[in-house]
């Protein structure tokens, strides 16, 4: 039986669809009724389709658009969502708001295209077909991380990629704000973070800007996740506060180059004083429940050459100085923890995380066996598949980025991120999955998008409803590209046409 065509149109797919006679329209006598609790979803719906169709789509007791919160629907879990589209009248259900938020992204799905303008469409019917949708996501975490700290990306792009994530259900928007390149989130009780780390490379946010983001994004149903680098990848704060290394009376730039940098933070405790000031601003900008202190890439060299480095190490009972990282990593994780948030690290060979943390294994996926095996949760990041840097293809044509490696569509999308053969108690750990977009090789905000489209759209169906129908994905994704078009996201084009495409 063919797979009725709008089954195919959904990105990410949900879990249950079934086509159903008829179609509902919007016009301009539609009036949405919201329940107690369901008036943010309600103001989403109206906020997304004013644009393109100009309706005012008020609220009125009759409403034939009927968004209900209900917390006592059942198997719908944290994000799920029922969507009933009769021909006479709307209904959308989910037992939490986060829930109606994704069903207000499908019901965008759902109509006409052009419904992404930026302006008015006029003369289009914004219609639907009628149909019937249960839909729960498979992962919890389905993110994307940005890195603004090698290239500043301003506020509106982060405002429009936040969009982005959420047209596609994804629900976290991880943002890189510090490395050796540049500190992008302004301290109070350090200025010359931003003064001194926010010059190369483009810029610093204010910290309104951040809060206004995280608003913007919880509307979304999206999480920012901060995360600030240590004790390595620290170098622009170095050159702020030089006493915070590990040779005082040293003066270091913000770093101009790309790769791992030999300086990292001291251990003395001043260096954690600072640590606890800066996470305590953090946590005051970003309400989220997780926050990432990075933590890979930490040479120990200067550890090592540091008398004070080696006493500390001595002191605290450690077996020697290389011993400083994971002791950082715990002191730090415990003060998260003591402030109630759950602290995320990248984890890469070498550096078993404190069990308090949430591992990204970033280096390939048996890593993240490994800690899942060690009972730690895990948010799969393996460069192989999630790093959207790498180009997209061999392609002549093909934008330089981050050398050795290709990240084709295809790999994004069939990596599965708790793979069959992880025995299930492992497999249980994984939270999600999320995309890494780091910006040496990206200047700009169109060449961000440029990377993350289309690839983010594979991650996103892979994270939400399982991955495993690439035939079926490439058709849906070749419709799903009007609504990319539509946004005027620079989407690198399918190298072949639907069914012939290889990678
Ligand atoms: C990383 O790629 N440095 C996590």
């Amino acid at each position: 039986m063919p797979v009725p065509r709008a089954a195919l149109d959904l990105v990410p797919r949900p879990a249950q669809f079934t086509p159903m006679q008829g179609r509902f329209t919007f016009d301009a006598r539609t009036a949405i009724r919201a329940t107690s609790g369901a008036e943010p979803a309600a103001a989403l719906l109206r906020t997304l389709l004013a644009p393109a169709t100009g309706l005012p789509l008020p609220l009125a007791a009759d409403g034939r658009v009927v968004i209900a919160l209900d917390p006592q629907l059942t198997g719908l879990g944290e994000e799920g969502y029922g969507l009933t589209v009769g021909a006479d009248a709307v209904l959308l259900r989910a037992a939490r708001p986060e829930g109606l938020l994704n069903g207000i992204q499908t019901v965008r799905q759902l109509l006409p295209p052009a419904v992404l303008s930026a302006g008015p469409v006029p003369g289009t019917d914004w219609t639907m077909p009628c149909v019937q949708i249960t839909d729960v996501p498979r992962f919890a975490w389905r993110g994307a991380m940005l890195d603004v700290a090698r290239h500043f990306q301003p506020v509106a792009f982060l405002r429009r990629f936040t969009d982005l994530l959420a047209l596609h259900k994804l629900n976290v928007l991880h943002l890189h704000l510090t490395d050796d390149q540049g500190w992008r989130m302004p301290v109070a009780a350090y200025p010359k973070l931003t003064e001194v780390g926010g010059v190369p490379h483009g810029g610093a946010y204010t910290r309104g800007e951040l809060g206004e983001l995280v608003a913007y994004a919880a509307a979304r149903g999206v999480t920012v996740v901060p995360e600030i680098e240590m004790p390595g990848h620290v170098r622009a704060a170095l050159a702020a506060y030089p006493h915070l290394g590990n040779r005082p009376e040293r003066e270091l730039e913000v770093w101009r180059q790309w790769g791992v940098c030999e300086t990292v933070l001291g251990v003395h405790d001043e260096v954690l004083a600072f640590c606890r000031t800066v996470l305590d601003e953090v946590m005051d900008t970003f309400p989220s429940p997780s926050v990432h202190i990075g933590g890979e890439e930490c040479p120990t060299t200067e550890w090592q050459q540091s008398p004070a480095a080696r006493a500390r190490a001595a002191v605290e009972g450690l077996d020697g100085p290389e011993a400083l990282h994971g002791w950082f990593m715990r002191r730090i994780g415990d003060f998260l923890v003591e402030r109630g948030r759950r602290p995320l690290g990248w984890s890469e060979t070498g550096l078993d995380l404190p069990a308090s943390f949430t591992v990204l294994p970033w280096r390939d996926t048996e890593h993240g066996l490994a800690a899942a095996r060690r009972g730690r949760p895990v948010i799969m990041a393996p460069y192989h598949s999630t790093y959207l840097d790498y180009p997209q293809s061999e392609r002549p044509d093909e934008p330089p980025g981050q050398p050795g490696q290709i990240v084709d569509l295809r790999t994004v999308y069939e990596t599965e991120p708790a793979p069959a053969h992880w025995e299930p108690d492992a497999a249980a750990q994984v939270l999600g999955t999320q995309a890494q977009l780091w910006t040496e090789y990206v200047p700009t905000a169109a060449h961000a998008e440029y990377l993350a489209f289309p690839r983010l759209c594979a991650l996103a169906d892979t994270a939400w409803s399982g991955g495993r129908d690439w035939p079926g994905f490439q058709a849906r994704m070749h419709r799903h590209r009007a609504r990319l078009d539509t946004l005027g996201v620079p989407c690198r084009p399918p190298t072949h046409p639907p069914g012939e495409e290889t990678s």
